[in-house]
């Protein structure tokens, strides 16, 4: 079984470098679980990849990895050239917050904070001006199908309108990574092909690179990439040949 993956843009500038890469939860107790078994996986800028495998394969560890929302047991992780191990804390809080954006399962919205509130939190936090952020935020969740919603709070919104926010409040502030754990897991197909659309605009415009967990082939198959992991390790990835642009970069 393939165990080491690298996309092929061999050209192009390595966003991403995991080198055995291993988590184990409850680590040398009796109910310890080795979610991670040694990933190799390297992710070039702009490319969009899909994560795809059974549920309890290690797909949100791998990204709560990535995105440094937990501790790794062993590996490497490489994050635009910068060994994350050498940073500190800090260092790590600041680098998270103006690299990585994250689109979570559970949306994790600040309950009290509305719809446009929670969106603009992130560029208050780069110190933008108030009102361009207030402006920029409006308009993304204007192109999301929330310009109706903007005042709401989340318990005053459906799921599928509480991940559009959770989705605004990740790319506002345009993070070279966006890791998005079933980001259109709970929306209907026309709103998820919109927010797979706006992914891909995004992606070609800024060369963001996206990096997303799907149980759905659908929406895998709007990515350049699907990664398929089996029991903690990568058991394959296949280029897709609709998507792939025919000349390797
Ligand atoms: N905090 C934790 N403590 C102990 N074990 C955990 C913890 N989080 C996850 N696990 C275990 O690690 C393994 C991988 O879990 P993970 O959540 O990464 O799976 P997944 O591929 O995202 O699954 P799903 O598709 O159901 O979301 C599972 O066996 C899970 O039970
Ligand atoms: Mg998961």
């Amino acid at each position: 079984m393939k165990n080491s993956i690298e996309t092929n843009d061999k050209g192009s500038q390595k966003i991403l470098e995991i080198n055995n890469l291993h988590k184990r939860y409850n680590e040398g107790k009796t109910n310890e679980v080795h979610a991670l078994r040694g990933i190799e996986l390297t992710v070039h800028k702009g490319d969009m990849m899909a994560i795809m495998g059974p549920s309890g394969c290690g797909k949100t560890t791998l990204l709560n990895m990535i995105g440094h929302l937990d501790r790794r047991s062993a590996g490497d992780i490489t994050i635009d050239g910068v060994d994350t191990l050498t940073l500190s804390d800090g260092q790590m809080t600041a680098f998270r917050r103006d690299n990585i954006g994250f689109i979570f399962q559970l949306f994790n919205l600040f309950p009290f904070l509305t719809a446009v509130e929670n969106v603009e939190t992130p560029l208050l936090l780069t110190g933008m001006n108030a009102g361009l952020a207030r402006e920029q935020a409006k308009m993304l969740l204007r192109e999301l199908g929330m310009g109706d919603r903007l005042y709401h709070l989340p318990t005053e919104l459906s799921g599928g309108q509480q991940q559009r926010v959770a989705v605004a409040r990740a790319l506002i502030n345009q993070p070279a990574i966006i890791l998005g754990d079933e980001p259109t897991g709970d929306l209907d197909s026309t709103t998820s092909g919109n927010i797979m659309d706006l992914f891909r605009r995004i992606n070609k415009i800024n060369h963001q690179t996206f990096v997303l967990v799907t149980h759905n082939r659908w929406i895998a198959e709007k990515c350049d990439y699907i990664v398929h992991m089996t029991d903690g390790k990568i058991s394959g990835i296949e280029e897709n040949p609709l998507i792939r642009r025919q000349t390797k970069r």
